[in-house]
């Protein structure tokens, strides 16, 4: 047995989610296909939240991470609530049974229907991005003669030091309001009868691995919150985001959650705020792995293309940001490595899974798994060049089930007749 991450590992020279080989799922389920484990998302998830059991606090699952229903039907069983960005996620979260009590719903750009569909569910705040959004808010409020519950998401304008497609809590990104114009948005909302200020939201990035800078950032929006209460405004609810970074490598180390809990949990402790947590990646990302088949071994001069039958339709990080995903053959190989590019069957140059990797000698036939791929994997899919999206699965204990079914070609075209 050899672990690759937790619930993953190689048993009698076969990689298994659990108890279930994952050579058993692609030959019958067929490839490119998602897989997830339910015992990894529990590990993931408890890992996570009771790194944060000294305070009261509600992990707020990042729904646009992994969206499948039966992804959230598992997380609402260990008593997760959701992190939502639109119509389209509430709806995912109420349908896999989550008190909408444990629902935010953030976003930049928040249409006015979205917004009426979140106040008659009754979620528990909107998280505001602008002072034309809340004034949005009220008048949907006033429509619905029902106070607004919301946290107005402040940018604290602190580094995440990510990629600069995931940072956030710059002041130069669009995200969130300056200090001072939340301020403003407060007192106003606070004499408003359609408007309840329940929280303060920050966000500053995904994929964190300097933990300090959580700690940065917490600390200047508790000052602000002080100043609040100082002016009669109170702040039951402070909502840290997400972002908490994972191992891409399977051999780099994990920053546990607990540091991320050192970070932030004494701060709440002073405000005798309720925590919000929004991890994603977090959660599904090593709960999750993409399973690809060899279609065809290309050599030219020095160099080998493997041609999988996954593109960047079915896994878009590598394309978007230059994402390192692990590859491993799903039967584990000794001897002879090679350095090859896997590369996906789109038209498209950036269509490489993995650049200039060293991979054990494959052939044609051979399945491997791209690793980390329950977070921004299937949610991030599309039918770029007319392509069916991948099934996926759920892995528990010694069973297997398919939780999505692969789109069909009539799927390709459903809506066009
Ligand atoms: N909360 C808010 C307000 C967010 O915008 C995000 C992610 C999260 C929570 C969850 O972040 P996480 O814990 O998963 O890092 N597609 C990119 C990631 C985009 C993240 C956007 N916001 C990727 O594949 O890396």
């Amino acid at each position: 047995m050899r672990e690759i991450y937790p619930k993953l590992e190689y048993r009698g020279g076969e990689l298994h989610f659990e108890d279930v080989s994952l050579r058993k799922i692609a030959e019958s389920i067929g490839t490119p296909v998602y897989v997830y484990s339910r015992g990894a998302l529990e590990y993931w998830f408890r890992e996570f939240d009771t790194a944060f059991s000294e305070v009261p606090h509600t992990t707020c699952f990042a729904v646009k991470s992994n969206s499948n229903v039966h992804v959230l039907k598992a997380l609402k069983e260990m008593e997760a609530g959701a992190d939502t960005v639109s119509m389209g996620e509430i709806f995912r979260a109420l349908t896999a049974g989550i008190d909408p009590k444990k629902i935010v719903f953030a976003g930049v750009g928040k249409r006015e229907d979205e917004l009426l569909f979140a106040l008659e569910k009754g979620i528990l705040m909107v998280n505001v991005e602008s002072e034309g959004e809340l004034r949005t808010l009220e008048k949907v409020a006033e429509k619905l003669r029902k106070r607004a519950p919301f946290a107005i998401r402040v940018n604290p304008d602190v580094n995440p030091k990510t990629h600069p497609y995931i940072s956030t809590g710059l002041k130069e990104a669009k995200f969130g309001i300056t200090f001072e114009k939340a301020l403003e948005l407060y007192r106003y909302a606070k004499e408003s009868r359609w408007l309840k200020p329940l929280g303060i939201h920050f966000h500053i990035g995904s994929q964190i691995t300097d933990t300090a800078v959580f700690g940065e950032a917490a600390r200047k929006v508790a000052r602000f919150v002080r100043e609040l209460h100082s002016i009669g405004v109170e702040i039951e609810f402070f909502d840290a985001g997400g972002g908490l970074g994972i191992n891409y490598r399977p051999d780099e180390k994990v920053i546990p959650s607990k540091r991320l809990a050192d970070e932030v949990v004494p701060v709440v402790r002073e405000l005798g705020c309720h925590l919000i947590l929004e991890p994603g990646r977090r959660i599904s990302g090593n709960a999750g792995v993409l399973i690809t088949k060899v279609l065809y071994v290309k050599k030219r001069e020095n160099k080998t293309f493997y041609i999988v039958d996954a593109g960047m339709n079915d896994i878009a990080r590598p394309a978007l940001y230059g994402a390192y995903h692990h590859i491993v053959p799903l039967t584990e190989r000794e001897g002879k490595r090679e350095v090859a590019d896997v590369v996906g069957p789109i038209c498209e140059t950036g269509d490489v899974i993995a650049k200039e990797r060293e991979l054990p000698s494959l052939k044609e036939g051979d399945y491997i798994a791209v690793l980390s791929a329950g977070a921004y994997g299937f949610t991030m899919a599309s039918n770029y060049n007319s392509r069916p999206r991948p099934a996926e699965v759920m892995v528990e204990g010694k069973d297997f089930r398919v939780i999505r079914q692969r789109e069909t070609l009539s799927d390709l075209m459903a809506r066009e007749f």
